[in-house]
Parts: C-alpha cells; structure tokens; sequence
C-alpha cells in the first residue's frame, strides 16, 4: 500500500506535500518523491528510505512550484530504490500510484512495440506512457486520462501532474482510497482524509470508478462512463481520524471495502509480479521438501483459513495437514514429531488459545510459522517465523480483510512448498500467481454486486435458521459465512459440506430455512447440483453464489443467484469470501445489530 497526495495552492506546495506524506507513511516508507511544475515546466525530487531522505534533498534543491504530486511507497513492482520512486514522469506528465495494474505486462508490451521505451520495471510507468502515447496523439491531458483509465486492471488510484499545466490536477480511484480536499482557493488529493488533515476538514471520498480534475476553483467528478455525478462532502471532525469509517457507516462495510487494496498489498509481499513467482520475504529454518506433515491450529475465522489452506498445501505441495481449533489442538496429545511444522494462523496474535498451541508446539520441538495481522503480538514475538497479513488495523469485530490476507499469505505459502517439493512446475506456480495478482481487481468488480446483495439481506434477516453448503474449499467458506452471519445477526447458521447433507442436516429443510449454497463452476460443481436439487425438493430456499458458467449450468429456481466473476479454481475462497461477509453485514444492519461490536465478542480472546 502506497500514500499519494496533490496539492494545486497559491504558494509553494512541496513543504506541505511532505507533510501529508508523514501521515501517509504507515501505508509504506520504502522511499518518497515530489514533482511540481517549475515555472509550468515538470521538475521532480525523489529519494530511496524514508522521508527524511526525501526532505533533506529538498532542503538543498527545494521545489518552488504551487501545484505538485507526492507518494510515498511500499513497493510493489521493482526493487525499492530511486529510480522505482514515485512520481514517475515522460516529458507529458507525472504521475504517482497507490496499488496494483495486475495487466501491467500486457500493455507495456503493446507500447513497447510501438517503439515506447521504459526506465523502471514498475506497473506505474506503464500507466505514465499510455497517457504520454494518447497526448502524442493529440488528445488533451483529460481526453487522454479518459480513454487510458479503462484499459486498467487491477485496484490502484492515481494522481497525474501535467507539464505546462499548472491549473489542472487529476485523481482516479479503483479498488484503492483517494479523497479530495477543498480548501480556500486551494484544492486537494490525498489517500486518505488523515492526510490533508492540517490543510482541511471539507472532503470528499471519491467512489470506485470515479475520476475527478481538480482546478483551484473546485472539481468536477466523473463516474466509470465519464458522466459527470456529485459525490457528498463531509466535515470530518477533529481527531477523528484514527477512528475513521471513511465514508462507511461502520467499520466492518470500510473493511469489506479496503479488501482489494489490502489484499493487493499483502500479496506484493509475498509474490514477484514481473517473474510471476513467490517470494517469501523471510528465511525458513526447514525446507519445505523435507516436511512429513504440516499441524496446524487457530480460532474462528482463522481457523477456517486454516481449513481452506490444508487443501491447497495436500493438493499443490502433496503435503499431508492436521488442523485442529487451537482449544483441541493441545488437549488430543497429538503425537508430534520434532522438526515437523506448527502453523498458526491469528489476526490479533494474542488470541489466548492460539497462542498457547504455538508454545505448546514449540515444547515439542516443532517449527513455528505464525500468519499474524499485527507484527509486535506476542505470537510474533514467539514464533519461528512470521508470515504478516498487511491487512492493516481490523476493527470490526468480525474479521473480513484479515480473513481474505490469511488467505492471500496461506495460499503463497502452499504454492512456494510446491515449488520446493517439485510438484509445482514453473508454468504452473505462474499460473497461480497470475491467478492471485488478478484477485484485487476481481473483488472491486464482485463490490458492485453490493446492492442486490443488500436487498437479498432483507428476505435473509427473516429467517431463524440458515444453512450454509459447499465442498472443496467453499466447505471451509460455507462454515465462515455461517460463521458471519451469527455473530453478527445472531441468527443461529450452520456451514456444512453439502455431500454431508444427505446424512442429517437435510431433515432440516423446508420452506423457512434459506440455504446458501457457494459454489462456483469447478470439477465438483455437478455434485453440488445434486445437492441443491435435493434442497429444491423439498421446498427449500436457494441462494446460490457462483459464477457465470455456473449460473448457466444450475437449471434450478433459486431464491437468489449472485454472479460472481469467473477466476481460477484456486483463489474462488478469496473472491468468494466477499459475497458472503456483505450478506453478512447487510442482514445485520437491516435488523439494527451492532454490527462493529456484536454482543458477548470482543475483537481479541485472551482467555481460554
Ligand atoms: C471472526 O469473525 C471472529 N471475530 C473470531 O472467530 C476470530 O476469528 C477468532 O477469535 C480468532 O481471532 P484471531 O484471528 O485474532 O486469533
């Protein structure tokens, strides 16, 4: 995750560029940078490190400009140096980003054959000479924004600076946050509202697809289709901002929301996008290929991620997984073997019974990797190995962007035993990574199945029981949208695998109790019809989440059918796990719960 900021003023904006870029840079601080327009003509300042870096360049060549970009960076795509710093610049524009062109490649080779030749090896100077090619062909920096943003996949926001033009600045934001800031006869961009903090309080969140061309005077806002629309400006009060909802009416929805960023960022952690390989960011004290066994423990919806994992590391690592809920896992006396593997998976890292497995492991001699949210936990500090999810603060207690970051880190993990064990080839971990990298884009995309979602909550917060289906990995997701969907709506909610449901649960069904059914079109989809037939019979209610192909094939009447878009079979938990958190959520709000803070939970458990 990167921080990027602009700023059209009437006195020299690169002193207060660098200051909303300090309070950018817990979105990432690998180095910094500043262009401005100098007398109309483009003028940059960039340095490796931290900002302190970037502010003492300045101090001896300062920028004098009043109208200027700034980023501050959490690398992505390339190594983290200067020539890789943002803002990246042809001699049309600069331009600085936040997020992940999944189809970067693509697109740099079509310019690439058209003669177009490239500095860095970043997805953001892709983006810097497809709108330089446009003007060349004669199109005006706003024509040229235009018709490039389209052709971008992936979720990101950026911020362009024109040469010679010092009274136009444009924002687009896709799957990443950008804010515009108004001020007196100033304007603002800024990632987040925190940081045009000390210049104003009047902003406006710009929604996904939006773009907007800010002049001194005000801005004028486009959606996706380049119609122009209004979008609400709000006073946001002092000393709000590290509590701050963004323009969500709690913080479980910003959550939801921040997934495709977050999920983009945790997984730039964890692959190398050029190669299209894994690579983890820590050493390992064992070799993947030398493991008999992986054990691994968790609570709640950890533990589901946990669950979903076991399948990815027993079919693309071969390796054989025992999970346990962290309360079992030390009580069985499993019979563990030294130099075997101890995987825990815990947002909050304190997580009383979690933790006590991981010592529990680590007595017997085991291996200890950790998948945390938060880097300073105790389980941090007293495992092996720590795989971070870059998730940022959770503060619903009902945890979704760390759910789909577990994910994101688990599934990484199993792709690089894979590759250790030989049972990956290199085609094939590509075909994954790319996979992965195409996650973000696909959950801005699934976002805008929200509404319907919404009105699909109103018919669910009716009932008393629902049951959740699904096999494979939708198995382990049925269970974590039940999971949801009861600790937030209290409404009791069961997942199961549906082959399962022949053998009990179907005693259940009739026409009061809705079944959601997760199930994208995959080599076990048939069988899952089966199952939905057998619900159908008997006068039960169907939700289905799938995708096209499986919305074509189901040829069954269902309550609902949520279109989810197609990916590959490996990553359909990660997507799907965004259908499932919204009708969650939505069903809560309908019956007024208090959805950020359900009763009885609390974010972390301390205690056995
Ligand atoms: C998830 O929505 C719940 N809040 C809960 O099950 C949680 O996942 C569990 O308590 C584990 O917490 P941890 O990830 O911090 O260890």
């Amino acid at each position: 995750m990167c921080g990027i900021v602009g700023i059209i003023g009437n006195t020299p904006v690169a002193p207060q560029i660098v200051e909303a870029l300090k309070r950018l840079e817990y979105r990432g601080y690998d180095s910094a940078g500043v262009a401005t327009l100098e007398y109309g003509r483009l003028a940059r300042c960039r340095a490796e490190g931290k900002l302190r870096n970037l502010e003492a360049k300045l101090s001896q060549s300062p920028l004098s400009g009043h109208i200027g970009i700034g980023h501050t960076r959490w690398a992505t795509h390339g190594k983290p140096n200067e020539t890789n710093a943002h803002p990246h610049a042809t001699d049309k524009l600069a331009v600085v980003h936040n997020g992940i062109i999944e189809n970067f490649r693509e697109l740099k080779a079509a310019l690439e054959a058209k003669g177009v030749r490239f500095e860095t090896e970043t997805d953001t100077e892709v983006v810097a000479q497809l709108v330089t090619y446009e003007m060349r062909q004669g199109r005006p920096p706003v024509e040229a924004v235009a018709v490039t943003l389209p052709r971008l996949r992936g979720a990101f926001a950026l911020a362009f600076l024109f040469n010679g033009e010092d009274e136009v600045l444009i924002g687009a934001r896709h799957g990443a946050p950008l804010a515009i800031g108004y001020g007196a006869d100033e304007m603002y961009l800024g990632s987040d509202a925190l940081a045009l903090a000390p210049f104003t309080d009047d902003i406006t969140y710009l929604e996904d697809g939006d773009w907007a061309i800010l002049r001194r005077k005000g801005a004028d806002i486009r959606d996706a289709s380049g119609a122009m629309v209004q979008r609400p400006r709000h006073k946001i009060p002092a000393g709000s901002f590290m509590a701050d909802k963004g323009n969500h009416r709690h913080f479980m929805a910003k959550e939801i929301h921040e997934q495709p960023e977050v999920v983009g960022r945790t997984l730039a952690h964890y692959v190398n996008f050029s190669a299209g390989r894994v690579e983890l960011p820590f050493e390992l004290p064992f070799d993947f290929k030398d493991l008999k066994r992986i054990s691994i423990s968790a609570c709640g919806t950890a533990y589901l991620a946990g669950l979903v994992s076991k399948y990815w590391f027993e079919r693309l690592a071969r390796i054989p997984v025992e999970i346990d809920v962290a309360s079992e896992f030390r009580y069985r006396e499993a019979p563990l073997e030294p130099g075997e593997l101890a995987l825990f998976v815990s947002q909050s890292g304190e997580t009383a019974d979690t933790l006590a497995s991981l010592r529990y492991a680590a007595a017997e001699k085991l291996h200890t990797l950790s998948v945390v949210n938060v880097p300073t936990s105790t389980m941090a500090r007293e495992s092996a190995v720590v795989a971070q999810t870059l998730a940022g603060v959770e503060v619903g207690v009902a945890s979704t962007k760390a759910f789909t970051c577990q994910l994101t880190v688990l599934l990484s993990l199993a792709i690089a035993a894979g590759r250790a064990r030989g049972t990956l080839s290199a085609e094939e971990e590509k075909e994954l990574v790319d996979a992965l990298i195409a996650v973000p884009g696909q959950m801005s995309e699934a976002m805008k199945r929200e509404h319907d979602i919404e009105i699909l909550a109103r018919e669910l917060s009716k009932a008393k029981d629902v049951l959740y289906l699904g096999r494979g990995t939708a198995y382990p997701l049925a269970m974590e949208g039940a999971l949801k969907l009861k600790e937030i709506s209290y409404i009791h909610a069961e997942g199961y695998a549906a082959g399962e449901l022949k053998h009990g649960p179907i005693a259940l069904i009739d026409e009061t109790m809705p079944v959601i059914v997760i199930a994208p079109f995959d080599h076990i989809f048939e069988k899952t019809v089966s199952n939905m037939q057998e619900v159908a019979a008997r006068g039960g209610r169907i939700i289905l989440i799938t995708d096209e192909k499986g919305a074509l094939e189901t040829g069954l009447d269902t309550l609902a059918t949520i279109v989810m878009p197609s990916v590959h079979p490996v990553v359909a938990p990660i997507l799907n796990s965004v259908p499932i958190q919204l009708l969650a959520y939505h069903t809560a709000v309908f019956m007024g719960k208090d959805v950020d803070q359900p009763r009885n939970l609390a974010k972390s458990v301390t205690v056995e």
